[in-house]
């Protein structure tokens, strides 16, 4: 299979993982560990941490929960894969060859918003040692040192990580985090990702038709030819998307047409049109019209209907 790319994607497409990746999957894994520095682990470390891994590893992997989402090339070869369980990284392994071109930081993004679904106060990492600092870069703290007895027998330290804790406010982005728990109570009935999607919480119920997914890529194309030159490098972007429940395609085009007047026109009837479109309570809407219009008044935003 042949991926086009989008030139956000860098080469790199993100999607979800294949039994029949598993053999791609664990020979990656193995290199990445094997390229990992004598700072932290000595040779015989490395090899009974690699040691053992097998491509249908993965599946069991799976069946006891674990989610994995892979990276690819766009010959659908894996370079890179994600593992996580409720609110956990399991593992996240980049090829060395791919190292260093934000691979491993976009997986992690995007495990991160699935997980953030579930709502959880914080998210956890068991990390290896050398990518202690990768994570440290997000803001983890380490927890404390564990010792883990590797699949070829040798001993390992490794660290518990863990985020600050994860804050839900009821006033600015009242449904963050809550989209699809909202959505399956039947209390939302659009959500919107301007840039990252947790595309793998949301797809089992794209799957059995509960929930309707739109991407929408004009939007995104248009934000990136417009900003590129300004875009930070390394910086996580994927194709804007919207959820919907079954019936409510009208208020999906009510919502585009929203978004692409606000941009043309920056105002606050847009603002609450957009929060009214994605049924925020209107004491959330007040609160964020109030913070642009403070944020108009110095200078950081511009709004015409001020
Ligand atoms: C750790 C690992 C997953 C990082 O993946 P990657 O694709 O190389 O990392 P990225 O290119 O996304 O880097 C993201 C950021 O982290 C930094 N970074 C990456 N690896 C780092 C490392 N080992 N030490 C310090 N910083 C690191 C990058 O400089 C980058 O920072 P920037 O966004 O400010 O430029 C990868 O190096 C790996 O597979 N390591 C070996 C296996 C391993 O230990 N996995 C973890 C098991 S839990």
């Amino acid at each position: 299979m042949k991926h086009i790319m989008n030139p956000w994607e860098n080469g790199v497409i993100l999607r979800p993982w294949d039994e029949e990746d598993g053999p791609d999957m664990a020979a990656l894994h193995r290199r990445a560990i094997l390229a990992t520095s004598d700072e932290f682990y000595t040779q015989a470390q490395r090899e009974s941490w690699a040691h053992g891994l097998t491509g249908d590893g993965y599946a069991k992997s799976a069946a006891d929960g674990e989610v994995f989402i892979i990276a690819v090339d766009e010959d659908d070869k894996p370079l890179a894969f994600c593992g996580y369980k409720g609110n956990e990284i399991c593992g996240l392994y980049v090829d060395p060859d791919h190292q260093g071109r934000n691979i491993g930081k976009r997986l992690f993004f995007r495990a991160c918003m699935n997980m953030f679904q579930s709502q959880p106060d914080k998210i956890i990492v068991d990390s290896s040692a050398p990518a202690v600092k990768f994570y440290e870069d997000f803001g983890y703290k380490v927890i404390r040192e564990v010792t883990h007895d590797t699949r070829g027998g040798v001993k390992l330290h490794a660290f518990d990580m863990q985020s600050d804790l994860i804050e839900y406010s009821d006033t600015i982005g009242p449904h963050e985090n809550r989209e699809l728990s909202l959505m399956l109570d039947g209390k939302k009935r659009l959500a919107w990702f301007g840039d990252l999607d947790p595309v793998d919480a949301f797809a089992p119920h794209v799957e059995e038709g509960t929930i309707c997914r739109f991407e929408w890529h004009d939007y995104t194309r248009n934000f990136y030819e417009q900003f590129k030159d300004s875009i930070r490098e390394g910086a996580v972007i994927d194709v804007a998307a919207i959820y919907y429940l079954p019936g409510e395609e009208a208020r999906v085009e009510e919502f585009m047409q929203a978004i692409a007047d606000k941009h043309s026109s920056p105002g606050h009837h847009w603002e609450r049109k957009i929060g009214e479109l994605l049924d925020y309570p209107t004491h959330a809407i007040d609160a964020f019209i109030e913070q642009l219009q403070t944020r108009s008044a110095k200078g950081e935003v511009t709004i015409l209907d001020n």
